[in-house]
């Protein structure tokens, strides 16, 4: 772990990811003292800004010092340990003027060890060069850690993603590198571990024996807004399903690892992800809003190009050949413009033997990764009264009634914590990514038109639950929806 001498610097840092989530997150582990002592966080980016600009441009999202004294005072802490230096991607001379900056910070030190962390905020268009001139120019030498943190996009398929993934290796070790999956900081992710292996009676019935089906559902309530320009890009399959829905679904059927290192974990994580088979042409639905209710369509967004047939919302089901999953659908998706906020894993077991029931809903275990973190148990039960009915209820931890105290981090504080700590375990390992690459290329090509034709997407209205063909896609796969429509208590909420 990283205590002393230690300097963070956000490159990127003028940038829509670190003004939201990377410095928040950083300002978040500050104000509880998790940062190292004396810590010093330097902004790194083109734009040419004074401190004054940095500071408040670094603290615009950290809502409510206003109203708390406490928090102003922390904020004001905070900025005393910002600094800022503009300077370019490419060329070698302005990381040479990092590097005077840095070691001005450092020369302060008592001993000569120094730590520095890097974390990308930045477009893939400069991973390559900016990895090359941090390792030539900025790496220290005199004791002490050099780590980099970089984020998605790794790549558009394949073939892209080993070429950057190799020339960030050129210069990084794997030890040095951290690969952000801000999914494999959420709470109720890391919580499938621990939900799956400590408790007997879920694991007995984690397998193909018991388990129907399973959903991972990402949905989000508004369209692309002015990120269309990336967006179009990438489109929905490598922007969430490639990476956040697939760390998911391999923590959720990885074997039990021999340890919690990060090697072990990582390990089974590989086994899984090399039993999928690339995904199927059949297997997968793909869909575009369109405009209604006076919300815009996808192609009614000026950064998109017109006529784009690029998914905003895909289901793909992948399948798992290995003695515990065989015959299981996993059935991925995700959308935008649609008509909530919601990401949660929806396990459907099978029907129990006919006979003394007919029709009885199935049991489902449901684990609500956002908002509102729970999971939660559908199971029938007796109609309480003279009755011998059975109706379908729940077991449910509603994390905000069970754990009134807790705060649940964010995602990139515990990431970064990890980082600062050198736990591997939450991050993604270069084999990992090779083989969720393999899983997805196929399909990405036929959709980009590389082997002919492009699919066209089926059109959602914003603000739906998605394309109509989900339904009957859901149901192909064993989805049942109970008889009688689950009633969920107002209480929970
Ligand atoms: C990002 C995607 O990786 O994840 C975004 O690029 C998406 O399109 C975001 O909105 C969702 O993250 P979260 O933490 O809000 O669920």
């Amino acid at each position: 772990e990283l205590k002393d001498n230690t300097i963070i610097i956000v490159l990127g840092a003028s940038g829509d990811l670190a003004k939201k989530k990377t410095l928040p997150a950083l300002f978040g582990l500050f104000r509880q003292n998790f940062l190292p002592r004396d810590v010093k966080i330097v902004g790194y980016a083109r734009t040419k800004m004074d401190k004054v600009e940095f500071d408040k441009r670094a603290t615009s999202y950290i809502k409510g010092a206003d109203e708390n004294p406490e928090l102003a005072n922390q904020l004001e802490a905070f900025k005393q340990s910002l600094t800022y230096v503009s300077g370019g991607y490419e060329d070698g001379e302005s990381f040479e003027k990092l590097n005077e900056h840095l070691e001005g910070i450092e020369s302060s030190y008592k001993s000569k060890e120094c730590n520095r962390i890097f974390y990308l905020a930045l477009p893939p268009s400069v991973f390559i060069p900016v990895t090359k001139n941090i390792k030539d120019h900025c790496y220290v030498t005199r004791g002490g850690k050099n780590r980099i943190i970089i984020e998605k996009p790794f790549g558009k398929d394949l073939e892209s993603a080993r070429s950057l993934l190799s020339s960030v290796k050129q210069y990084w070790s794997e030890d040095e590198t951290f690969r952000i999956d801000h999914y494999l900081g959420k709470e109720m992710v890391k919580n499938i571990l621990v939900l799956r292996f400590a408790n007997i009676a879920l694991g007995a019935a984690w397998d193909k024996n018991h388990i129907s089906n399973v959903q991972i559902t990402f949905k989000e309530p508004f369209g692309t807004e002015g990120r269309g320009g990336y967006f179009d890009e990438f489109g929905i399959i490598r922007d969430v399903l490639q990476n956040h829905l697939l760390q998911v679904l391999t923590i959720l059927t990885m074997e039990r690892p021999v340890s919690f290192s990060a090697e072990d974990i990582r390990d089974e994580k590989v086994k899984v992800l090399r039993a999928i088979p690339p995904i199927e042409k059949t297997d997968t639905l793909l869909g575009q809003y369109v405009s209604a209710n006076g919300k815009p369509g996808y192609l009614d967004d000026d950064t998109v190009p017109p006529n784009s047939i690029c998914p905003t919302f895909a289901a793909c089901t992948l399948w798992i050949h290995n003695p515990r999953w065989e015959g299981v659908p996993f059935i991925l998706k995700a959308g935008k413009a649609l008509n909530e906020a919601k990401v949660e894993v929806r396990i459907q077991f099978k029907d129990v033997t006919q006979g003394i029931f007919k029709d009885i809903a199935r049991n489902e275990l449901v684990i609500r990764i956002q908002p509102n973190e729970a999971v939660y148990l559908k199971l029938n039960s007796k109609t309480p009264g003279l009755y011998t009915r059975a109706i379908p209820t729940e077991m449910d931890l509603t994390y905000k009634r069970r754990f009134t105290e807790a705060k649940i981090p964010e995602a990139y504080e515990s990431l970064i914590l990890d980082a600062l700590r050198g736990d591997h375990s939450n991050f993604v390992r270069h084999d990992e990514l090779d083989y969720a690459w393999k899983i997805f290329t196929p399909i990405l090509h036929w959709i980009d038109g590389q082997n002919g034709v492009r699919p066209k997407p089926s059109q959602y209205p914003y603000g739906s639950r998605g394309p109509k063909e989900l339904t009957h896609f859901v149901e192909k796969f064993g989805y049942k929806r109970a008889v009688e429509a689950y009633f969920w208590p107002v209480t929970n909420m």
